[in-house]
């Protein structure tokens, strides 16, 4: 494999990316982000995705001087790729990607996309602005590719090198460059798809499919929560048959399933057809927030436990477990929800950083001795620490307490006293 390596884009999806091919190959690591150039030369990687001895052993030069992009013949974009206030794709951080790339562009190169799209994004969206600022023209001086990563944060066990990877690739002759790329770090092996649209597509409908199916436990919940069952105890009934799906309950927040389906519906919508099951689902899992916050409403005014001058405890902030990112978290909803209830709120949470729940938020994180006793014990986000220490965190729950437990964590075994649990 004699292709210089580039990454643009060094967050979750870019950074063990670039750490990969960093471990065989010399490898540029481009960010924007001039702050998190310096923290990663510093061998401090802040979404704790890669530890600082594996970031030490990765040969790669981080900068944020685009020049440095021309020594490289294959350069994969992994920027994000959010949705706006009206939940319509937000090209912005692609484009300006595609413009920086394009102005370093040499012949020959293949730029790969990893960001997640619609299908087209790469060939009618990307590819014009890497001609207009290159000057080069697109399947002759240079190419592109697609390759979706499936990373999952705070999963140390499906990584970039042991997930099969998908490429495309415009031309045969590109996949196949591409697929060796890839499969010199890609332990699991490549998918080599039929076309960079099939690859796009690909990648959308695996947030697509897991949104619709936890949109469906939700509705579920809510109506075993009206019938008086408890949801898992009904999963865990209906799970034992073989190809009963085993999803669950719960928020849908962060960057990817929560927004990936919108990239759909978007592409859908533009081509004349309206998505009923995927928005649908969007709608159901948005309204989740609403739903926990009036319950633990009124399960407080059942047991008698008073709202206005009490403080629940939320145990979780970030939009899932084992990971630091605060991005597009749905708890914030239910804090801001319960407010408007008039109960007061404590937040801990044991990955997230403080500075920035008080700059994203303006919340002030709590650690666990700060934790005052409590009506309302909230097991938000089933951090590790969580689940390890459960005990700890319950001996905060008052004798008549409640305990919400968003995620399954707690059994009824484990409670001391008249307390009782609410579960999603
Ligand atoms: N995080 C995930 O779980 C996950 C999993 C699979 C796929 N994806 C997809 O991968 C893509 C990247 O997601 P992420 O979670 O790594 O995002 P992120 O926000 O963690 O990181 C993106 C990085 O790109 C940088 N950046 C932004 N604009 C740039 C530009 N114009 N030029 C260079 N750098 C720029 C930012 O400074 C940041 O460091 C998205 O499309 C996302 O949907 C994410």
């Amino acid at each position: 494999m004699n292709r210089n390596i580039a990454v643009v884009g060094l967050g979750y999806v870019g950074l063990p990316v670039a750490v990969a091919f960093g471990k065989k190959h010399e490898v540029i690591g481009f960010d924007v982000n001039e702050e998190r150039i310096k923290e990663l030369k510093g061998g401090h990687d802040r979404t704790n995705e890669v530890e600082e001895k594996e970031l030490k052993k990765a040969d790669i030069k981080f900068t944020s001087n685009k020049n440095d992009l021309r020594d490289s013949d294959f350069i994969i974009i992994a920027v994000p790729t959010p949705i706006n206030k009206n939940n319509q794709p937000d090209l912005t951080p692609l484009l300006k990607a595609s413009e920086t790339v394009g102005s370093a562009l040499e012949k020959g190169t293949i730029v790969v996309y990893e960001s997640t799209v619609y299908p087209g994004a790469t060939e009618e969206d990307c590819v014009p602005v890497l001609e207009k600022h290159s000057n080069l023209v697109c399947g002759k001086d240079f190419y592109v590719g697609y390759s979706p990563e499936r990373i999952n944060p705070g999963d140390k066990e499906h990584t970039f090198e042991t997930i099969t990877k998908v490429v495309s690739g415009q031309t045969p002759e590109v996949l196949e460059v591409v697929a060796k790329v890839y499969g010199s770090v890609v332990k699991a092996g490549v998918h080599r798809a039929t076309n960079i649209k099939v690859a796009e597509a690909a990648k959308v409908i695996e947030n697509t499919q897991r949104d619709v199916n936890i949109a469906l436990m939700n509705e579920l919940a809510v109506i075993f929560n009206k019938i008086g069952i408890d949801t898992r105890d009904v999963l865990n009934a209906a799970g034992t048959k073989w190809n009963f799906l085993k999803f669950s309950p719960g928020l849908v927040g962060g960057h990817c399933i929560g927004v990936d389906p919108y990239y759909l519906t978007h592409k859908a919508q533009e081509l004349g057809h309206h998505p009923e099951v995927i928005l649908a689902g969007r709608r159901i899992n948005d309204g989740m927030s609403k739903h926990i916050a009036s319950s633990i409403i009124k399960e407080m005014l059942k047991k008698n436990i008073s709202i206005l001058d009490n403080t629940a405890t939320i145990l979780g902030l970030t939009f899932k477990e084992n990971t630091p990112d605060l991005r597009n978290t749905k708890i914030i909803e239910v804090i801001n929800e319960l407010r408007e209830y008039g109960l007061n709120v404590s937040v801990s949470d044991a990955e997230a950083d403080s500075a920035e729940a008080k700059k994203y938020y303006d919340i002030e994180l709590k650690d666990l001795d700060d934790l005052d006793y409590t009506d309302v014990l909230i097991f938000a986000v089933p951090h590790r620490d969580y689940v390890e220490k459960k005990r700890d965190y319950l001996n905060k729950v008052n004798e008549n307490g409640i305990i919400f437990d968003l995620k399954g964590i707690v059994e009824e075994t484990d409670l001391k006293y008249n307390q009782t649990i609410w579960r999603l």
